[in-house]
């Protein structure tokens, strides 16, 4: 069947799509009448399920109230949920709202480079940071080829497994030099790219760099940011981490509408005071993102939400355990409920889907990232189709 729209980052002859009629839960209806239990929460970012009462009722009733705002304008959902999500952050500083995530990335690398007054900006390859010119210019993996452009402006650095304690980055930045450059961009927890996460000595050695050197750190919570990792965000880990930028989006919302927001360290914002803050949207704090935002706070704040996500984050290390024993398994890495199988085939994801799991695949790893609030029920039943997969590809 050909399309009159694109798929995305795939050839349009092998696109794996289906047809959706409706979503519930935790689950894809499909107009052949079957249902599929997600679990990669789609893309990373419908991590609190397809009904989530709290997130529909503030948008239904903002629908009917203030509906779409001018970027100007001030409102008291707008200066109440900003207050809200300085708060989760514990940090003191400003945000800026964007639609997504790339967008986040953007913003901040331009008030990096702006304030930094150089242009490059240090980043992983194992790392995916978004799909525009200069979030796929920082961004390392595959999808890096399509840019074109820019280049000069990122220097790699080692992957946190080859450089545990950071002093091969040290090295890489210093020989560089770093009064040329701008920022250092990193995934606190690699998202796609398989569930990395760097050992405190690691993150350890990044923020002394960057303090050393006044270069300003960017912390990528796209995927890792309210709760997928267990924590509130994955930086939280690490207390002694001072980001200057942190970009957000996906379950910002629980992908109910495009949204996302950065947030600017309080000396980074004041920069802003006398300078023209070179950066905006149409949609800018649309009223239906923040009040999806204060829908999520109201998820997050709930004891029963608490309780759900402990069980599941047990339910998901037990699962990853058995199965790190079998012979075609490689590695699991597991950070709350964001986990990646390395195994020793190419797992299909159109095969998956047809056992009854959506959930997303890459040359030889499964990735996990089901919704927080997934009853045990259907969450375990998804594994178990995981299960049988592998066990009948050894
Ligand atoms: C870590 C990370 N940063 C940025 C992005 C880009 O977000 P978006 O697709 O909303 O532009 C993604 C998307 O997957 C991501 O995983």
């Amino acid at each position: 069947m050909s399309a009159d729209y694109f798929y995305t980052w795939t050839k349009q002859d092998d696109a794996f799509h289906f047809e959706m009629e409706s979503c519930f839960d935790h689950t894809l209806k499909l107009k052949d009448g079957s249902e599929k239990i997600d679990l990669t929460s789609l893309s990373y970012q419908a991590g609190f399920g397809y009904s989530c009462t709290p997130i529909i009722d503030k948008m239904s009733a903002q629908l009917q109230s203030l509906s779409i705002a001018s970027a100007k304008a001030d409102f008291s959902l707008k200066s109440r949920v900003t207050k809200m999500l300085l708060n989760e952050l514990g940090r003191q500083g400003k945000i800026f709202y964007t639609t997504s995530g790339s967008e986040s990335v953007e913003n901040a690398l331009k008030m990096a480079r702006e304030q930094r007054k150089v242009l490059t900006v240090c980043a992983r390859n194992v790392s995916y940071h978004g799909a525009t010119l200069a979030s796929l210019s920082v961004t390392g993996d595959w999808r890096n080829k399509a840019h074109k452009t820019l280049d000069d402006w990122t220097l790699r650095i080692p992957e946190p497994k080859d450089d545990p304690t950071g002093c091969e980055t040290r090295k890489v930045i210093e020989n560089y030099g770093p009064e040329k450059i701008a920022a250092i961009i990193l995934e606190t927890v690699t998202g796609g790219n398989g569930a990395f996460a760097g050992s405190e000595d690691y993150w350890n050695t990044i923020q002394n760099i960057c303090d050393e050197h006044g270069i300003y750190l960017i912390l990528d919570e796209v995927i890792c940011g309210f709760y997928r990792t267990g924590i509130a965000f994955g930086f939280h880990k690490y207390p002694f981490l001072k980001p200057d930028f942190i970009t957000l989006s996906k379950q910002i919302t629980g992908g109910y509408i495009p949204f996302g927001a950065v947030y600017v360290s309080k000396s980074r914002a004041e920069f802003y005071d006398q300078n023209v803050l070179a950066c905006g949207l149409t949609s800018y704090a649309h009223p239906l993102g923040l009040a999806a935002l204060e829908g999520v706070f109201e998820v997050i704040d709930n004891n029963e939400f608490k309780s759900q996500l402990s069980i599941n984050i047990k339910t998901l290390k037990t699962f990853c355990d058995k199965v790190s024993t079998l012979q075609n398994v490689r590695e699991v890495r597991v950070h709350g409920l964001l986990a990646a199988i390395d195994v020793s085939f190419d797992p299909s994801q159109k095969e998956i889907f047809e056992k009854g799991t959506y959930l997303l695949t890459g040359p030889q790893r499964i990735m996990l990232a089901p919704a927080l609030n997934m009853s045990t029920r259907d969450l375990e039943s998804g594994l178990k189709i995981v299960e049988d997969y592998l066990m009948e590809n050894i």
